[in-house]
């Protein structure tokens, strides 16, 4: 043996000098039930320079040197491992997102339209005030317009404030903004304020006529420092110009949360 090679099983695994320790079997065992697999083979190696033709030292050398091939290779998997867990993990929150975000984006952004009392008949209704469209026309148009936008629009009307203030519950979860005419209820109804009040979407209060021009009890919104706007005076161009704005109000919040 050279005195390289000689330096070499003087060192330990990790480059210490570990000649002020005498070599013995003993030691090399402590090493190894400790898990100093490589001090322990270190302790051999050196032992075998003293003895070289004992073959004993040679199998427990090569014994430890086995392990150490092994432990290497179980660390190297669990390293692997931890790495593939953490991939997937980051792969399904990216999923996960995306779908969140396609939901949001384009196609998948929804509009709540309601209607309140009477206005189920439009076209004979003071056609001088309100116009000479019916809300089947009005509610066709809506849809239209959504979808030109790259959106959907569900429409619903009622003459019953209960109805509405249940309706109003279902955009809780699946629209993305709610476009509603209260009609009567505009001026009278406390319960249809409390229900928008739990919504954290955009609301956009539509009137036909302006109200701001009639009768003073028309000229006091229960709902309207609730919403996010209003659109009066329009007739049912109200509507269309509702959608455009809901539309473009989505899209910005769909591009933040893109961008976020
Ligand atoms: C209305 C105005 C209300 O004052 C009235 O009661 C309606 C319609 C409008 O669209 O102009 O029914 O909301």
């Amino acid at each position: 043996m050279t005195d390289d090679q000689l330096q070499g099983v003087l060192m330990d695994g990790d480059g210490n000098d570990t000649r002020d320790l005498a070599p013995t079997v003993t030691l090399a065992k402590l090493y190894e039930e400790q898990g100093f697999l490589d001090k322990a083979a270190s302790v051999y190696k050196k032992l075998l320079v003293m003895e070289p033709d004992r073959a004993d030292l040679k199998e427990m050398l090569e014994a430890v040197e086995k392990r150490l091939a092994g432990s290497t290779t179980e660390l190297e998997k669990s390293k692997t491992k931890i790495m593939l867990d953490h991939l997937t993990g980051w792969q399904k929150v990216t999923q996960e997102r995306k779908k969140m975000l396609d939901q949001k984006g384009e196609k998948g952004r929804k509009i709540l339209v309601i209607h309140g009392p009477n206005l189920n008949m439009l076209g004979r209704r003071e056609p001088s005030v309100y116009g000479t469209f019916t809300l089947e026309q009005i509610d066709a148009e809506i849809k239209k317009t959504a979808e030109e936008c790259g959106m959907s629009a569900d429409t619903f009307q009622s003459n019953r404030e209960g109805d509405l203030i249940e309706k109003i519950y279902e955009a809780l979860d699946g629209y993305d903004v709610l476009i509603i005419n209260p009609a009567a209820y505009t001026h009278t109804s406390i319960a249809i304020r409390d229900a928008l009040l739990m919504l954290d979407i955009p609301i956009i209060e539509v009137h036909l006529s302006n109200v701001y021009q009639r009768e003073p009890f028309r000229q006091k919104s229960m709902i309207a420092d609730v919403v996010t706007a209003q659109v009066v005076g329009f007739g049912k161009d109200g509507y269309i110009l509702a959608v455009k704005g809901a539309s473009n109000m989505t899209r910005r919040e769909a591009d933040i949360a893109r961008d976020a």
